[in-house]
């Protein structure tokens, strides 16, 4: 059984070294991606506050495709280019919305999310997917999200063998 962090920890930048931690743990030497994405979205699902999905989209080498998540059904394809996923997916950097509804093209896949980040899993320059979580509240989400998130992408495409 796996132990997950408490969310005691006084920092952001605490909090995800301590989930970077727990998911080193969890994916070690293990290399299949579903697998890790399922235990990533479980633990970001878990010990991120105030979070009501948290999960992926896998590249299929046209659009991105639904993958491991925590939280309500969501919308199964995604072009690129649309909405937070398409666009952080074409270029293939962090993308930090504060207010979805001020995001042109945002797809509302749960009506209580306020705001969202997404992260692009990218391994030797190859577009794998994205790391997706959505807030119910406003500006949830800062850059010590991101840096965390980011972290988190960078470990799960280390544990990726192409
Ligand atoms: N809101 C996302 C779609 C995915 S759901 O949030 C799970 C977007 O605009 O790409």
């Amino acid at each position: 059984m796996y132990e997950l962090p408490n969310d005691s920890f006084e920092t952001t930048t605490e909090l995800y070294a301590n989930i970077v931690q727990s998911l080193e743990h969890m994916t070690e030497g293990e290399s299949n991606l579903i697998a890790n994405l399922a235990n990533t979205s479980s633990v970001l699902y878990h010990c991120l506050r105030d979070v009501n999905w948290a999960g992926s989209y896998l590249f299929d080498g046209t659009e991105l495709v639904l993958g491991p998540f925590h939280g309500k059904p969501a919308c199964i394809r995604i072009a690129m280019g649309r909405g937070v996923c398409g666009w952080a997916a074409a270029e293939q950097r962090t993308v930090l919305v504060p207010n979805v509804a001020e995001f042109p093209g945002h797809i509302a896949c749960d009506a209580v999310s306020r705001s969202e980040i997404v992260v692009p899993l990218v391994k030797n320059n190859e577009l794998i997917g994205v790391i997706d979580v959505d807030s119910p509240l406003l500006d949830r989400f800062s850059d010590d999200d991101a840096r965390g998130l980011e972290q988190i992408a960078a470990l799960l495409m280390s544990r990726l063998t192409l």
